[in-house]
């Protein structure tokens, strides 16, 4: 595995509200990723993982700290980027708990559609993504509809929306949580190819203790302070 570092987050800091009514959700996180990591988030509800997950996504603004992605500075104590959008569409991809798959459009225009936003030609999307497809066993589904196809060939799709613009870091929050235990297992076990094959680092929340021996590393929320484990017992 590659040990080039692909994210690194120093003294991140979350606070909401003002006054009286401020709470600090995530209290100082240090942590390294490095590139082709599987990463399991795992900490009781309401503990900051979603808050956490989508600072490192530059959705969300941290109240203080440093985020690197590859080698840029992306925030430090605010956004050094010029267009935040255009880092979250080049450089991350998404993957929620429901797919949110757009219903009006066929499996093929729902998985191009971020390439297309992002100015990218037909020529250079449309293999890359027949490759997706092929690679998640999903090429027969081009024309389907989302509503034609099983909850889990769903996650598999948006699994590939995820894929198509080429990203550096997966942010997947919960992908499992609406798949059987069968299922949920499959899924994991193909983010973790993928992040072997494609060199891209996942990071994956989960409340399921079950899918943490596929991670590479376990970042846990106790207290408001972020701690991370590599897992040794690996699957
Ligand atoms: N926009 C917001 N304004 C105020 N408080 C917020 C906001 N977003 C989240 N919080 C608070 O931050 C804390 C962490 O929320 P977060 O959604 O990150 O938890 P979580 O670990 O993802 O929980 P779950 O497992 O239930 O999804 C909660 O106390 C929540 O109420
Ligand atoms: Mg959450």
């Amino acid at each position: 595995m590659s040990r080039e570092i692909s994210m690194k987050i120093e003294n991140l800091v979350k606070k909401f509200g003002r006054g009286e009514s401020e709470i600090t959700v995530i209290d100082g996180a240090n942590f390294t990723l490095n590139k082709g990591e599987f990463v399991g988030l795992v900490a009781p509800s309401g503990s900051g993982k979603t808050t956490l997950l989508m600072m490192l996504g530059c959705v969300l603004e941290p109240t203080s700290g440093k985020i690197t992605i590859g080698d840029e500075v992306v925030y430090d104590n605010r956004w050094l980027v010029k267009d935040d959008r255009e880092l979250r569409r080049k450089k991350i991809g998404f993957i929620f708990q429901a797919h949110y798959l757009i219903p009006f459009l066929n499996i093929e225009e729902n998985v191009t559609l971020l390439p297309y936003e992002n100015k990218e030609s037909p020529k250079v999307v449309k293999p890359r993504v027949a490759k997706i497809l092929e690679y998640l066993d999903m090429s027969s589904k081009m024309t389907s509809m989302p509503s034609e196809l099983s909850g889990g060939q769903n996650q598999r799709i948006a699994i590939a929306r995820a894929l198509a613009n080429n990203p550096d870091i997966i942010l997947a929050d919960e992908p499992t949580a609406a798949l059987d235990k069968e299922r949920a297992i499959s899924v994991v076990k193909m983010l973790k190819k993928i992040t072997r094959e494609q060199n891209v680092t996942i990071i994956m929340v989960t409340h399921d203790d079950r899918l943490l021996p596929f991670c590479d590393k376990v970042l846990t929320i106790q207290d408001k302070k972020i701690d991370i484990k590599e897992n040794i017992g690996e699957i």
